[in-house]
């Protein structure tokens, strides 16, 4: 049975995407490839442009070759239509980052794409750059006026930002007094991008529109709640930002954190309304219980890969690649219930999972139920239940019963993460 909605994702605005760090690792993973696509999707409008920001002397051809490479190892084929529109729409712009005299040079840029254009369009500026220097670059480009976006209308421009928002709580603070002392909180876009993946927003489906599970969440039912991120790839030459950042930081007091809020936390007033879901994780996340420092050993697990120290020319690094914790929170609904949060790079499989097993009857302790909501790779969802095998003996076993998306919907879109970021952004959509 299908519930129909209006196709939102049909209505995004003509912009201008500005990308600091063009030629960096998650324009070239992640941006370059999502924006490829959704242009093969018919869902960028024509008057778009996309301008790239970089140091270095490039033109579209070369910055295009690796992400061309993984879209061609991932869809067989490049599309030419679409890859001759996308050249077609990329300004690289070689300007430096940090002083502000550039800063009128990309004003220019883009008030002539404006006036080309014939149309004010939608200002974003995509910060894909590294931790160090985002403070400059957002006071660069608000003292240059660069904030307010197109100068006919003086609209509001956009600014994405990619975690780790700071490095601990004083520089996270520093950056928001930095940022909103230019940008309001409407034209502000922290990027998550696991909660933009599909199979992430469908555990609030999943909880929310399946009655049958809401009486089983929450201790009485729950023996522990696990969070897995686990990467095949290493730190992919990454080494300067890796080396000051570690598997802590990259990946679990982000994404983990934010999957977990959205696994745990109570019943939004309005599961379908932002702040209401806002509010929600919130509080998850602030009943979150502080590791005390004399448990530490216990609670926390670190880890490096082998040939990391090689990788990043440092025999002595002690960053972890591995980082497990086990959590627990104050929310009476929780009570010592374990919350294992865990990643790591350089790991035999690829998988990101999120794990809920339920407690054993009082009667029989041996037979328990998991229910797994599988991120990726197969997304799907998964509940183990105990059988009795065919034969003559009684005699149990587990069995699976699942979902996958590719089973289920097999020809309909599936946006990856990052394309739900862009189009998110563009429509000023800022619920994730
Ligand atoms: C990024 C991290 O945020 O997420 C990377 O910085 C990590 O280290 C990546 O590899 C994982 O994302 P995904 O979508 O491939 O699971």
């Amino acid at each position: 049975m299908t519930e129909q909605v209006a196709d939102q994702t049909l209505i995004v605005d003509p912009s201008i995407i500005v990308i600091f760090g063009i030629t960096g690792d998650l324009a070239q993973r992640k941006l370059l490839p999502a924006l490829y696509r959704l242009i093969k999707a018919g869902l960028i409008h024509k008057n778009t442009q996309i301008v790239g920001i970089t140091r270095r002397d490039v033109d579209v051809d070369q910055l295009l070759k690796p992400a061309l490479d993984d879209i061609k190892a991932d869809a067989g084929a490049v599309d030419g239509p679409t890859l001759a529109r996308l050249k077609r729409i990329i300004h690289m712009h070689r300007m430096s980052m940090v002083d502000e005299a550039d800063y009128g040079s990309l004003q220019e840029l883009m008030d002539q794409l404006e006036e080309r254009e014939g149309l004010c369009l939608t200002r974003l500026f995509y910060l894909a750059i590294p931790p160090q220097i985002i403070q400059p670059v957002v006071g660069r480009l608000g003292s240059s006026g660069l904030n307010k976006g197109c100068r006919r209308h003086n609209s509001a421009a956009r600014l994405l930002l990619e975690k780790p928002f700071g490095f601990d709580s004083v520089t996270a603070q520093e950056l928001i007094t930095a940022t909103t002392q230019y940008f309001s909180e409407e034209q502000i876009f922290r990027i998550d991008h696991y909660l933009a993946k599909e199979t992430v927003q469908n555990i609030i489906t999943f909880r929310f529109n399946n009655p049958v599970f809401e009486p089983l969440w929450g201790l009485h039912q729950i023996r522990s709640v696990e969070v897995v991120a686990d990467e095949k790839i290493g730190i992919e030459g990454r080494a300067n930002f890796y080396e000051q950042t570690g598997a802590l930081r990259d990946l679990i007091q982000s994404h983990l954190l934010h999957v977990m809020s959205v696994v745990m936390m109570a019943k939004p007033v309005n599961p379908l309304q932002p702040a209401a879901i806002h509010k929600a994780r919130l509080e998850l996340l602030e009943s979150i219980k502080p590791v005390p420092a004399d448990a530490v050993g216990q609670q926390t697990v670190r880890g490096q890969y082998q040939s990391y120290r090689r990788e990043v020319d440092n025999p002595s690094s002690n960053v972890e690649t591995f980082a497990a914790l086990k959590l627990f929170s104050k929310d009476p609904s929780w009570k010592d219930v374990p919350i294992i949060l865990r990643t790591g790079k350089g790991l035999k499989h690829k998988q990101t999972l999120v794990n809920i097993d339920f407690k054993p009857t009082a009667d029989d302790g041996d037979h328990a139920n998991r229910l797994s909501f599988q991120i990726q790779p197969n997304e799907g969802i998964n509940i183990s239940l105990w059988v009795k095998k065919p034969g003559f003996v009684h005699q149990l076993q587990t069995v699976d019963m699942s979902f996958t998306y590719q089973q289920a919907f097999t020809g309909d879109i599936n946006p990856d993460a990052y394309e739900r970021v862009l189009v998110d952004a563009i429509r000023g959509d800022n619920t994730l």
